[in-house]
């Protein structure tokens, strides 16, 4: 680790959203072209034009040219599963069936000595090569895992979101836990991680298939004693898993009206999928403040359906976006929106690059509450960024030399970016990724 300077200054294109293009158009975003992003003790201090800014630098600041490169707040992932980095790209197989085939097979392994820690040290890499900066993370079922996975973010400073997953049935033995010990190690966990440095505890029943209702009272009695942590749950992801929920919930009046019976459908809440939503789910979602979670390359790969995110728009229903990898099939948020794109296209929607930036940005941070903290480079925001070289392939920066304005150039970099576009990421002011073929500083 580099000593800290008192003040470190980035320098290049800064860009930044303050609102919703959706609802604010031109006026949602900041754009410097010559622009300084100012950092005093990991926090924002100042974004805006270099040339004003230098002048008020002291004379033992460090300033990092990242010229000509992009210079956006860190890219934030609103559902992703730490255990499944090598699930991704398992063949043939639609929700349940890859669930008991691929993936509880290898969340399995997460009981081995060792196996959790060097799970999270690829995951975290894996996430700041991409730019990622801040996740929603779904640990296995064992307490350790979640304990690994906090140990390590927190050695990085890195902001997550992360629990334990609660599920006491309709999984291997090995994988199963109970709605009392699942109280009581996710109780600990949160007593032992949230609000420790950057970390934050989402409680984490699994879905309603691999839950008794003993084990989703649980999961609502942690909530009502924790109303600051988040709450992680998947729904409405594909019909022959609505048909099983409803069969094991024969009371409740839809598939979201299980969670909301156990007090699990609120503000914090986190709604992975939502695809096959009925009306008054919709209704449920909008009243309650919930978050629908759009998990494009995860929905395509495991062909679940279509994300409609213009009717949750029309009810007022808060939309985040995420990778789920490893149903999804890219760590990339860049990769993730141009999936996105195709996705609503095929239902005659649009999804502009300024659109698709903010989402990943501001537009998450928001979703998850937590755009007091990160999302944008207003002063007093914590900053996490990412340096974005938008010509990094040859493909890209062939395509950008007919490009027009910086709109035809962002949706360029939003269709044909990914990872290989990152040529830093900073967590708090400090450098915590660089691409090897970085032309940058
Ligand atoms: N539903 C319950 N568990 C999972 C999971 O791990 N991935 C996906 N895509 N859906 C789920
Ligand atoms: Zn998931």
């Amino acid at each position: 680790m580099t000593a800290t300077t008192a003040i470190r200054a980035l320098r290049g294109r800064l860009l930044w959203f303050t609102a919703d293009p959706h609802d604010a158009g031109e006026r949602a975003h900041r754009f410097v072209e010559d622009g300084l992003l100012v950092i005093e003790s990991g926090l924002v201090k100042a974004a805006g034009e270099a040339k004003a800014l230098l002048s008020t630098l002291p004379a033992d600041a460090e300033v990092v040219d990242h010229r000509p490169h992009l210079i956006m707040p860190g890219f934030i992932d609103a559902h992703i599963h730490m255990p499944q980095t090598q699930v991704v790209a398992s063949y043939g197989a639609q929700l349940i069936e890859w669930l008991n085939k691929y993936t509880f097979v290898e969340e399995q392994k997460l009981g081995q000595q060792g196996h959790a820690e060097k799970l999270s040290r690829f995951f975290l890499d894996e996430l700041l090569a991409s730019g990622t900066t801040t996740a929603a993370v779904y640990c296995s079922v064992h307490p350790q895992s979640a304990e690994a996975f906090f140990t390590e973010s927190d050695r990085r400073n890195t902001r997550m979101i992360a629990g334990k997953v609660m599920m006491d049935r309709n999984a291997p033995e090995a994988l199963t836990d109970t709605a009392e010990s699942s109280y009581r190690d996710s109780k600990d966990l949160i007593a032992r991680w949230h609000g420790r440095g950057r970390q934050l505890y989402a409680i984490t029943p699994r879905f309603a298939l691999t839950s008794t209702p003993e084990q989703l009272a649980a999961a609502g009695r942690l909530a009502a004693e924790h109303q600051d942590c988040h709450i992680q749950t998947h729904i409405n992801e594909n019909r022959a898993e609505i048909a099983f929920a409803r069969e094991l919930y024969p009371q409740a009046a839809d598939y979201a009206d299980i969670y909301a019976r156990y007090g699990l459908l609120g503000s914090k809440s986190l709604m992975g999928h939502s695809i096959h939503m009925l009306h008054n789910e919709w209704r449920a979602f909008a009243e309650a403040g919930a978050v629908a979670v759009f998990c494009p390359t995860s929905n395509l790969f495991l062909g679940s359906g279509l994300f409609d995110w213009a009717h949750a728009r029309t009810l007022g229903v808060k939309v985040a976006v995420a990778t789920d990898i490893g149903g999804g099939t890219s760590y990339s948020m860049l990769r993730t929106m141009a999936e996105a794109y195709k996705v609503l296209q095929l239902q005659g929607q649009s999804l502009p690059a300024f659109a698709a930036l903010h989402a990943i940005t501001l537009g998450n941070a928001a979703a998850l509450g937590l755009d007091h903290l990160i999302g944008s480079f207003e002063p007093g925001r914590e900053a996490d960024a990412v340096v974005l070289d938008t010509g990094a392939t040859r493909a890209m920066a062939h395509r950008l030399e007919t490009v027009r304005d910086l709109a035809e150039e962002l949706f360029v970099l939003v269709t044909l970016g990914d990872e290989r576009n990152v040529v830093a990421t900073y967590v708090m002011g400090e450098l915590a990724s660089a691409s090897s073929f970085s032309g940058g500083a």
